[in-house]
């Protein structure tokens, strides 16, 4: 495990300006929590400007190779620090030249000896685990390094992942509406993990709810596997399918496959059969607009490289598909006055999660 970051390099920065200081008033999305702000995969030597949580940051690997974020604005002239340059795990404003550490403390004004004392610009929580950058929003409340989620797919010896970052025109509980229901795989991705329409609409489906998880599991029995399914895993015929979606306030975990039908019980933790392990980090940029960070894992017995391409290629191509539906039905949405949806029997782990949502608003 790598925890990037320490938590007495901030308790020790007493020039931290504390996030209460920067955002007042009431969040428009759910506060301390954990959220996605990047893959490591993204960040090796460069810069990246990315607006979470309507705070645009600049997040780039410190001197000790440390994933940092820093707001994006030189305390000089305003300027946007993701226009400047990094040098040696600093950043140097693109505009007059002042350059940065990790901290968001100036380090050196050009042409001045002395450097002011307000010259710095302000510093946010991240951490680095599991191939996954997290970051601590909160108005008022410390992080809690031990709370940070746990992801063991990414490091499971049986497992290979790949994943990528989407942008999406949508804010992102549409795309939190849109995991919590798999039926729509009958309709959108047939080329890829679809199946018979009238087996996933009728599929057996449980929801369970707790303080901070809403899980529904999805039972489809004696299905035709789907073409990704076939590509990846040699069944002899029906299927017995599942799908078992964990919902949490910023990021989603869902568990799908299927194995030879009548094998295994679908109880049965340790049933074997294919497996795809998918993480959905759904982190809002604006009240319109949000980062979708996703990865699969995959754990094939043979030919383990090529066999985890083709899933996460066919991952790849799934995800597009969905980006293509939702920002259509957001910016459809957008046309029209009403908010009013009509709810039907799919619909129950949407409700919850919105629902959950809404309580820590
Ligand atoms: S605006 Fe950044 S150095 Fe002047
Ligand atoms: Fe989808």
């Amino acid at each position: 495990m790598n925890m990037n970051m320490n938590m007495n390099d901030f308790i020790q920065d007493k020039n931290r300006i504390s996030i209460q200081q920067e955002q007042e008033g009431k969040s428009k999305f759910p506060k301390n929590q954990w959220y996605v702000v990047g893959l490591s995969k993204e960040l090796k030597d460069n810069l990246i400007s990315r607006k979470v949580l309507n705070i645009p940051l600049i997040i780039f690997r410190n001197v000790e190779g440390k994933a940092v974020a820093l707001e994006d604005r030189c305390c000089h002239r305003g300027m946007p620090l993701s226009s400047g340059t990094l040098e040696n795990g600093q950043i140097r404003c693109g505009y007059h030249g002042l350059l940065y550490d990790g901290y968001g403390h100036c380090v050196e004004v050009p042409g001045q000896d002395r450097i002011p004392a307000k010259a710095k610009v302000k510093s946010y929580f991240l951490i680095e685990k599991q191939g996954i950058i997290w970051f601590w929003y909160s108005f008022d409340t410390e992080p809690n390094i031990s709370d940070v989620p746990d992801y063991p797919y990414h490091e499971h010896p049986d497992y290979l992942y790949d994943g990528d970052v989407y942008h999406y025109q949508a804010p992102y509980q549409l795309i939190h509406d849109n995991l919590m229901d798999l039926s729509h795989l009958a309709y959108v991705h047939l080329k890829t993990i679809g199946g018979n329409a009238k087996i996933h609409m009728n599929a057996e489906m449980k929801v369970v709810q707790n303080e901070d998880q809403v899980i529904v599991k999805r039972h489809m029995f004696d299905s035709d596997p789907p073409p990704t399914y076939a590509m990846a895993y040699p069944f002899k015929s029906k299927i017995d399918r599942w799908q078992e979606i964990d919902f949490r306030v910023s990021h989603i975990r869902i568990w799908t496959g299927g194995i030879d039908a009548g094998s295994d019980s679908l109880e049965n933790p340790d049933r074997n059969g294919f497996n795809m392990r998918g993480f959905h980090g759904i982190t809002p940029e604006t009240d319109e607009t949000c980062h979708y960070f996703w990865t699969m894992a995959t754990n094939p017995k043979q030919d383990r490289e090529n066999i985890a391409n083709v899933v996460i290629e066919q991952t790849r191509l799934t995800f597009d598909e969905d980006k293509i539906v939702i920002e259509d039905q957001f910016k459809n949405l957008k046309q029209f006055e009403s908010t009013d949806m009509v709810g039907i029997h799919i619909d129950v782990g949407l409700v919850r999660a919105r629902r959950m949502i809404e309580s820590l608003i």
